[in-house]
Order: C-alpha cells, then structure tokens, then sequence
C-alpha cells in the first residue's frame, strides 16, 4: 500500500505531480487562456459584489491560506485577511453578506474550521470550501466546493493536501480575476502556461532529494533551528517550520526576514542553522541583508533559491536551487525541499514518520 515507499509521507511527497495535475484537471480550458470553476455557484454579479475575503483553517491548511491571500490580492485585488479557525469566532469578525469566507481543510471534518464556518453562515457570508475529501462535514454545509484531488493523504504531516491546496488558491485567484477583468486575459494565460509547467518542475526536485537528505542529516544534530523568508517566502517557511517540529521535534522558528533584527536577532549564536528562502526578484536584496545579519552572528545558512539566481551561493554556506516559475508560483516549488527535510530529519531521528507523537490526522474537537 506504500508503493514501495519506506513511509506513507515519502509516497505522498511523491504523488504531487500528480495531485497538480488532478488538481487542475479539468479546470483549466482546452485554449489554454481560461480557468472553468463550474463547482463555484457565485454569478459574476455576486463575485462583483464581494468587497473582502476572509480565509479561516488550522495547522497546514492555514499557511496554504496566507499564500492564498497574496495570490487573490495580487490577481484580484480584493482585500484578505488570514484567520486561525479556533481564534475567528471569539474575535467578532466583521463578517456581511459581501464577505466571502474561504474555509480550508483536507479532511473537511475539522471542529474549529466548521464552527468558523457555521459562525460565518450565521452571519450572511457566502462559503467557499477548499476540501480533499468529498462528502465531508465542510463540503456538505459550504456554498460552494473546490475539490483538491489530491486523493487520500494517510502520513499525519499533510504534504500533497497543501500543495493541492495551493493548487486550488491559484484557479480561483485566476477566476475571479478574469471574471472581475482585474487581469488582462495575457497576463492569465501566463499564468496558466506556469501552473501546466509545475508538475515536472517538482519531479525535478524529487529527483535531488540526496541533497536535501544530507542538509536533513546536518540539521539533525540541532535542537533549535530558524527559517526566514518575506513575502510568500515567508508563508512557506511557516508551513516547512511547522512540518520539522511536527515530525522531527526539533525547534524551530520561522520569521519574517526583516523582522530578526527587531529582537530574535538575539538568538543567533555561533553554529545555529538558518534556511533562507529567497525565491522572490523583488525582494532578494532584502532577504540577502538579513542573510548577512546572521551570518555575522555565526549562523550557518542553508539558501533557498530560484535557478539562474548565481548570487545566493556567494552569500550562504550550502544552497538549493528550485526551478523557476511565476513569482505567485514558487510556493508549489519551494516548499517540496522543506517537506523532504522534515521527512528525512525525522528518519534521522529515529522517529515515527507517519505518526508523531501526540498527533491525531483529524482533530475533531475544539
Ligand atoms: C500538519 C497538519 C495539520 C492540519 C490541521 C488542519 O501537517 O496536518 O496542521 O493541517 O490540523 O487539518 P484539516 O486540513 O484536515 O482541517
């Protein structure tokens, strides 16, 4: 059942060119220029009716989220805000009928992503559900459901569920910015022509997954490590944080690059490893900056970077090139080394891979 795969998250690692795929299926046009949602119900009226956004999910499914914001405001230009399910309830969200709440999650049975989004129901909003599984709690009560076909996803650390969920972020932020004329129809079709592209470009990155075992085994030997990234880089290294604690139980942090030197900057001894993620243009003189910081600290770096980018290495100590894409792109890409690192830190620890300790796959409870 694991394919020959020591652990169902190696499988599952592996079958994301093929969740891409599946993903986008149908939903893109035989021209290549146009996305089809025919699941998302909202008449062009309704969509020209929304006035904010708000996405709501837990763990994994909300750093998928904080890359959805970005791709939806910088395609649709519809403001977002990100919201922690167990947190959205108790703050009294400001929440009208021309709020379109997004909830997100693979097993569409989690209990403080349903409250949120009955809370949201409650309150007028239309919901729109990004979900793995059909026939879940989440898919049965939203308005609207975008299937990730990610197909079903057994490891508790959720890999090809984000990235599907990615995945779905990018067709509705694409839709809704050629439904709101927010895009020029070339600017989409470029757009498109990158998301057809990402499967290949992640089994190129599985086939250098001995690169990213040996920076694992390095990193294995720390207890506390950081990440840093800006923009969505920074959303990334949330999601790749999160996925070394949870499997491998090392520390680990992950900030906003320009935000170490308000304070964390502190905790930047002598031989601390950092991975910099640093796939954005616009951005990458920045991120190098505070490279530098803790490079004159004693931190040694592990960069992250888009291929043809020959800079990188003459800053950091090992680099990882993914290759390149669209800027809003490169989170369905760079995340695949964070995932391979956690698995195989994990495998170095000795650890139970598909189950942490601790850790239930679904959590239905509040
Ligand atoms: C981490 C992980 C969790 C889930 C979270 C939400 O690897 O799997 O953080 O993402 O519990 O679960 P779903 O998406 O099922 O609502």
């Amino acid at each position: 059942e694991k394919a020959g795969f020591d652990h169902f998250m190696l499988k599952e690692i592996h079958e994301q060119p093929k969740a891409y795929r599946d993903t986008m299926g149908v939903r893109l046009d035989a021209s290549g220029r146009k996305v089809v949602l025919t699941e998302v119900g909202m008449t062009p009226e309704q969509i020209r009716s929304i006035r904010n956004v708000h996405i709501v999910a837990c763990g994994t499914a909300y750093h998928a989220g904080l890359v959805g914001k970005t791709v939806i405001e910088k395609l649709a230009r519809i403001p977002v805000e990100n919201d922690v399910a167990s947190e959205y309830r108790y703050r009294s969200p400001i929440i009208t009928p021309e709020t379109l709440v997004i909830v997100v999650s693979q097993s569409g049975e989690t209990a403080d992503t349903l409250a949120a989004l009955r809370e949201a129901k409650r309150c007028g909003a239309r919901v729109l559900a990004i979900t793995n599984v059909v026939g879940s709690s989440v898919a049965r009560e939203a308005d609207d459901v975008i299937v990730t076909w990610a197909g079903p996803e057994i490891a508790v650390a959720s890999t090809k569920a984000y990235t599907s969920q990615l995945i779905a972020f990018y067709l509705l932020g694409l839709y809704l910015a050629q439904t709101l004329g927010t895009q020029d129809e070339a600017a989409i079709a470029e757009v498109i022509a990158e998301l057809k592209e990402l499967p290949e470009k992640v089994e190129a990155i599985l086939a250098q997954s001995e690169t990213i075992k040996e920076i694992a085994e390095q990193i294995a030997t720390h207890d506390n490590l950081f990440f840093i990234g800006r923009g969505v880089d920074y959303a990334v290294v949330l999601e790749g944080s999160l996925k070394l604690k949870e499997i491998s139980y090392i520390h680990s942090e992950a900030y906003a690059a320009g935000e170490l030197k308000h304070g964390t900057l502190a905790l930047i001894e002598e031989g601390i490893p950092v991975i910099a993620l640093a796939t954005q243009h616009d951005l990458f003189e920045k991120t190098v900056s505070n490279i530098k910081e803790v490079k004159a600290r004693g931190a040694h770096v592990f960069g992250i970077h888009e291929a043809g980018n020959e800079e990188m290495a003459k800053v950091v100590d090992q680099v990882f090139a993914v290759p390149a894409t669209h800027p809003l792109l490169t989170p369905a890409l760079s995340v695949i080394p964070l995932q391979l690192l956690s698995y195989y830190a994990s495998l170095a620890r000795g650890n139970d891979v598909d189950k942490p300790r601790n850790l239930a796959k679904s959590v239905t409870v509040e």
